[in-house]
């Protein structure tokens, strides 16, 4: 009987201080720098390959499929179009997408409001790893 209060007791003793450290930890968690939780935040947690599956997935969900067909001109560019000229220029989807470098595959006025309408309605809300999604299943339709 005694034996067993005192493991009871030990144990007790051992989760106690297991709290303890837990609290230290969260505390840590709380007191790290905004900055420094972002940029966890945005290290890429997927592989290529899952990059793809995403970014197929999104392009029909966001819409961008409406515009954007594999081969053919719709309303956009065709997504061939697009990842040729991008792939020629060494140019940054994900940059465009952000609303950081202007079009450059058309430039005629009208069309780039179009798009341009997209990137300031919806575009902006994505999060960087969706972006970079779409990004990723652009450049592999050539
Ligand atoms: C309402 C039609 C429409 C939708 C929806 C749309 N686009 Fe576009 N997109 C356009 C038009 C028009 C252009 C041609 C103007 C231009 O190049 O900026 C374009 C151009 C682009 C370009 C090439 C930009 C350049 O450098 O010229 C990319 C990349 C692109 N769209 C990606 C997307 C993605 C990703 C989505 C979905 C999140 C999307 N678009 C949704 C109409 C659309």
């Amino acid at each position: 009987m005694k034996k067993s209060v005192l493991v009871l007791g030990l144990a007790a003793l051992f989760f106690a201080s297991c709290g303890e450290k837990k609290k230290d930890e969260l505390k840590k968690e709380v007191e790290t720098p905004v900055e420094e939780v972002k940029e966890v935040a945005t290290e890429p947690a997927k592989g290529p390959a899952e990059y793809l599956v995403l970014g197929e997935k999104l392009f029909t969900e966001k819409t961008c499929a409406t515009c954007h067909q594999a081969d053919t001109k719709v309303i956009g560019p065709s997504i061939k179009e697009i990842s040729k000229v991008y792939a020629k220029n060494n140019a940054n989807i994900v940059a465009f997408l952000k609303g950081e470098t202007p079009a450059i595959v058309d430039t005629d006025p009208g069309q780039v409001a179009i798009m341009k309408a997209n990137l300031d309605g919806f575009v902006k809300d994505l999060t960087s790893e969706e972006i970079a999604a779409l990004a990723v299943y652009m450049a592999s339709i050539k």
